[in-house]
């Protein structure tokens, strides 16, 4: 015989200011979006990125879902304009053949990036963002724009959502943890975690994380995300992406345009 269903939750106060965590895309459809904010977390290393990008000076970044996106996209506006195109972005980690830029933070030098536009494409972190079309504002979230991004969302009145990335169809701990710190100092300012537990799950996660030897480097070291780099040797992007507030830029992501740019 199956088993009965729970009675109700029990009825409560509207939740002022929700706040709701997703710990991956697939738990999620495009439309639980519709009318909040979506700050997207890939912390190893696409959202530490594009903030890079955006802070060192890049004219925007054009985030694609794949290879061929992104060179249709450097052709088209190669074609309409002179401005200065980068195309950067991983597979597998590592550049993409016949790309200028990996995905790695550290190679998003002023230098490199001013006034130029960065066409972007990595395997989990721009479809996250593609994702969330259909929300009414997409921000690009990380350990490196901690305090910029929770001040920036604190007292918006629209219902605010952190999405987790995750490894292609994993949860991933990585973008986890700085979603708990999200969820830490956005309750400290007054939102309201809703029902469910996954922010919950991620605060939970941030705190063990403090609480550790090593803290939270060494989680992010230890994560899915964090081993997969340290195995093709770039531990140092996994130390520097967990590091806060090293970037104190909001990249806001436009549908129309497609375009991120500076909030
Ligand atoms: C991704 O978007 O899948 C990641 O940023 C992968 C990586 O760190 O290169």
């Amino acid at each position: 015989m199956p088993a009965p269903d729970l009675p109700p939750p029990p009825t409560h106060t509207i939740t002022q200011r929700p706040l709701h965590v997703h710990l991956h895309p697939q738990l999620t459809t495009p439309d639980d979006f519709a009318g909040g904010v979506v700050i997207v977390i890939d912390a190893l290393r696409a959202s530490v990125t594009m903030t890079a990008a955006i802070a060192h000076g890049a004219t925007c970044v054009i985030p694609t879902l794949s290879v061929e996106d992104a060179l249709a996209a450097r052709d088209a506006l190669a074609a309409a304009s002179h401005t200065p195109i980068l195309l950067g972005g991983e597979r597998g980690g590592v550049r993409i053949e016949g790309f200028d830029l990996d995905n790695s933070p550290l190679a998003y030098t002023p230098q490199r990036v001013r006034d130029r536009v960065v066409v972007f494409t990595t395997t989990n972190g721009t479809a996250a963002l593609l994702h969330a079309r259909h929300a009414a504002s997409i921000l690009v979230g990380s350990f490196a724009n901690l305090d910029a991004m929770t001040d920036a969302v604190a007292h918006d009145p629209r219902p605010v959502h952190i999405l987790c990335a995750g490894t292609r169809d994993l949860i991933s701990e990585d973008d986890i943890l700085p979603a708990g710190a999200m969820v830490e100092r956005l309750i400290g300012m007054g939102r309201q975690l809703v029902a469910d537990d996954s922010g919950r799950l991620a605060a939970h996660a941030w705190r063990g994380a403090l609480a550790t030897p090593g803290g939270v480097v060494e989680a992010m070291r230890q994560s899915r995300g964090g081993r997969n780099l340290a195995n093709i040797g770039l531990g140092a992007d996994v130390d520097y992406c967990a590091t806060p507030n090293t970037l104190g830029v909001v990249p806001v992501f436009d549908l129309a345009s497609g375009r991120i740019t500076r909030r």
